[in-house]
């Protein structure tokens, strides 16, 4: 059994930098309001039809490909997360694979929102585990921007999240002790509907063994998977009760981040940084003082890129390297709590 380290780490996001004050044209906000609430002050938008979730996750992917020191000929699988894909179906893994000219190596998408990364890192570290790939992609991008309700009515939701991406390459190691320790993942399907997107998708309630034939015919059946009473409801964006999930968050955050410490005998004392998915800025300092953390052991972001879900830990996680933050032989842990729920958490020595 070999183990799995990182060898490369980048990031990317859009130029166009997106403040509270340019949120408060749209709606009814204020710089105050979402500062106090979440932390955040800006945001990054991609904003140039030419740019979508693959192109920023292949900017990503090429920085952390480049600091592995090998070409994207050498990527063997690539794993992608995201909640907002470029299509409906296929998925970003084979549009970053014809992007970059890889070889006809697999691509897996993983649909696990913003614990989606460390669910995509536990999955390729597996696959190095057991011999069977040497250069994984890891890749965690969003284009949220597109799919926002961007009137007073959708606030609580479009404050709060940005666009960007982040990759990492994950390489074999034998040297013991070193890269992931170990990866925990976790969901709770009960509270699904909390933190959702309903449409496009088949659960539409108005389908039943009554539906006449009749319904096919006169368009019924298209209708069904995006209407356009679905959009004239606003059905067509995110769905959040903040409050509820606030609360799942900064309980299950603190179990995850101490079950990755306990299974490998290890404590906070021991951690070097906690890079906590940028959900809330809230949240984040409500795990730091349950576990007792140092200002200096806990990476946060999220008042310069918003909640980028997928991409926020990569992001994190590279921008934490760039600064020196990260040297070799810390400890580090990844952690992501989100829609689905779906909780996760990675521990590494770097
Ligand atoms: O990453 C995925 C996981 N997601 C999360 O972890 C999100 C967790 N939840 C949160 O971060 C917070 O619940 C939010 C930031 C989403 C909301 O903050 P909150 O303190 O829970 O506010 P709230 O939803 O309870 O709303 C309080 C008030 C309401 O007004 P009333 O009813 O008290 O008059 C809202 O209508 O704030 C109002 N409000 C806003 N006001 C100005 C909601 N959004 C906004 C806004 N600007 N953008």
């Amino acid at each position: 059994m070999f183990q799995s380290k990182i060898a490369g780490t980048g990031m990317y996001v859009p130029a166009n930098v997106f403040t509270n004050q340019d949120m408060m044209k749209f709606m009814d906000t204020s710089d105050e309001w979402i500062q106090e609430r979440t932390g955040i002050k800006e945001r990054h938008f991609a904003h140039r039809t030419d740019e979508t979730t693959t192109t920023m996750g292949v900017e990503a992917a090429k920085i952390a490909i480049e600091r592995a020191g090998i070409t994207p000929q050498d990527i063997d699988f690539i794993v992608f997360a995201t909640l907002s894909p470029d299509y409906y179906f296929p998925g970003c893994g084979v549009l970053l694979q014809r992007a970059m000219q890889m070889k006809e190596i697999g691509a897996l998408d993983v649909r696990n929102q913003c614990s989606g990364f460390v669910y995509a890192l536990s999955v390729a570290d597996q696959f190095i585990k057991t011999g069977m790939y040497k250069n994984i992609l890891v890749v965690g991008a969003e284009k949220h921007s597109f799919g926002l309700d961007f009137s007073t009515r959708g606030r609580n939701v479009s404050v709060i999240f940005g666009d960007g991406a982040g990759a990492v390459v994950l390489q074999p190691t034998e040297d013991a002790g070193r890269g992931i320790l170990s990866t925990h993942l976790h969901s709770d399907g009960n509270n699904a509907e909390i933190l959702a997107m309903y449409n496009p998708g088949t659960h539409a309630n108005h389908w039943s063994k009554e539906t006449k034939l009749a319904d096919f015919n006169d368009g019924e059946m298209g209708d069904m998977f995006m209407s356009h009473a679905m959009i004239d409801n606003a059905q067509n964006f995110p769905n959040m009760d903040g409050p509820s999930v606030f609360k799942v968050a900064v309980e299950k955050f603190p179990q995850v981040i101490m079950e990755a410490l306990k299974a490998n005998g290890l404590d906070t004392s021991d951690l070097r940084l906690l890079i906590p998915h940028q959900a809330n800025l809230r949240i984040s300092q409500f795990v730091q003082k349950k576990l007792g953390l140092r200002d200096d052991q806990v990476h946060n972001n999220i008042q310069r890129y918003g909640n980028t879900t997928a991409a926020s830990v990569p992001i994190a996680l590279c921008e934490a390297w760039e600064q020196g933050k990260i040297k070799e032989g810390d400890l580090v842990c990844l952690a992501a709590f989100g829609s689905g729920f779906t909780w996760a958490s990675a521990l590494l020595r770097w």
